[in-house]
């Protein structure tokens, strides 16, 4: 029999937890921070590359991947892992989300969604069933459920309709991912800023019973305050003993907020996004390389940093390679910006082991504040 998925808490501080969520392909240090890797690959990356920076996990996306080179292609081709040289754990978005933020033309309907591929333009149709073959077909370690989330800004009623839709749909989810050891499901909160709504999400994806519990639906437009003030009390409606996920998420500052309100994964494109347009993320915040201060600058980008754009490399021929177009400057602050990502996540995890969270957070916010220099 496979090895059984788990999580065990290690520490708490405060609202915040450190652990291991187990799986066959490996453990998965928490608090977790998931690179994403989109269309099979983290842009700019090789995987052993993504591996060296500390990352335990990768995202993948449904809504990518079945339109190309689809689901059913990779699953002929030995599966996602073998496909993208990635043979730890994956976890794979359900494909809802980015259908209403990326799509063409989409109708939704009690079923389901259909839309309008931005690739081509052909049409498709995406439903519980559907996401959850897809996930099958691909391998993910970890399957979210198939959900909506309401554009923003939304009334109160329209989220509250959105969030229990997401519901019957979580139980359809349930219902089609069956009985698979080794591999986990997680549900997905909705219900915007809205307590009650969220309470009520909660209790919904409680009576199913998930291995783990996303808080969804924010990041959306809503600012850090009012997402904070979410996570003020959305952590503590999902069960303490399985990990909690918080999607989407985001810039340091929100990251490190998230793990003190009790979160334990999280994923943004921003380390590797931003990393090719020369944004670099730094313990002192962020540097855009292009700027033209740094084309004479010989230091590294951070002189404490020990990723190999620091370690090899100058601001100035970071910013030239920047302003040339070279492939390398992609490379390079992406490979920073993971590295500096996941020694984040190392600092929060072992601040926790040692219940030092708060002077570790006060020390974060400070250098931040004496900025670049
Ligand atoms: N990514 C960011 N937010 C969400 C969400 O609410 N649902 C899903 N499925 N993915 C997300
Ligand atoms: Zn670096």
């Amino acid at each position: 029999m496979a090895q059984a998925f788990g999580f065990q808490v290690a520490a708490t501080d405060g609202r915040a937890r450190t652990g291991v969520i187990s799986t066959p392909r490996g453990d998965i240090r928490t608090p977790a921070f998931m690179p994403v890797g989109t269309a099979a690959t983290v842009k700019a990356m090789l995987p052993g590359s993504v591996r060296a920076t500390g990352a335990d996990i990768l995202l993948g996306n449904t809504y990518h991947l079945m339109l190309r080179p689809t689901a059913e292609r990779i699953a002929r081709l030995g599966g996602l892992h073998t496909f993208m040289d990635w043979q730890r754990p994956i976890l794979t978005d359900s494909g809802g989300f980015q259908v209403m933020s990326l799509a063409g033309l989409r109708k939704l309907t009690e079923e389901g969604v259909t839309f309008k591929s931005h690739i081509d333009g052909s049409r498709h149709v995406l439903t519980p069933e559907r996401s959850m073959e897809i996930q099958r077909l691909l391998g993910s370690d970890i399957v979210m459920c198939f959900d909506e989330c309401p554009a923003l800004p939304a009334t109160d009623a329209e989220v509250a309709k959105s969030m229990a839709l997401s519901m019957r749909w979580a139980q359809r989810s349930r219902d089609a991912f069956g009985d698979r050891p080794g591999h986990a499901l997680f549900g997905i909160m909705q219900g915007g800023v809205t307590r009650d709504l969220r309470a009520e999400s909660a209790e919904a994806l409680r009576a199913i019973g998930f291995d783990g519990y996303a808080v969804g639906g924010l990041a959306v437009g809503e600012g850090q305050e009012a997402m904070f003030g979410v996570l003020d009390y959305a952590p503590g409606m999902l069960p303490d003993e399985k990990p909690r996920y918080l999607m989407g998420v985001g810039k340091p500052d929100d990251i490190v907020g998230a793990v003190e309100r009790g979160i334990d994964m999280m994923d943004c494109v921003l380390p590797s996004r931003s990393g090719r347009t020369g944004q670099a993320w730094t313990r002192r915040g962020q540097i855009n390389i292009r700027n033209a201060r740094h084309q004479d600058d010989p230091r590294p980008l951070d002189e404490s940093c020990t990723c190999p754009a620091c370690t090899n490399y100058s601001r100035a021929y970071l910013h030239h390679v920047n302003r040339a177009q070279e492939i390398i400057a992609s490379m390079l602050l992406t490979w920073h910006n993971l590295h500096y990502y996941q020694e984040l996540m190392q600092g929060l995890r072992d601040a926790i082991a040692a219940g030092r969270l708060a002077q570790f957070v006060a020390d974060f916010h400070a250098l931040r504040a004496e900025g670049d220099i």
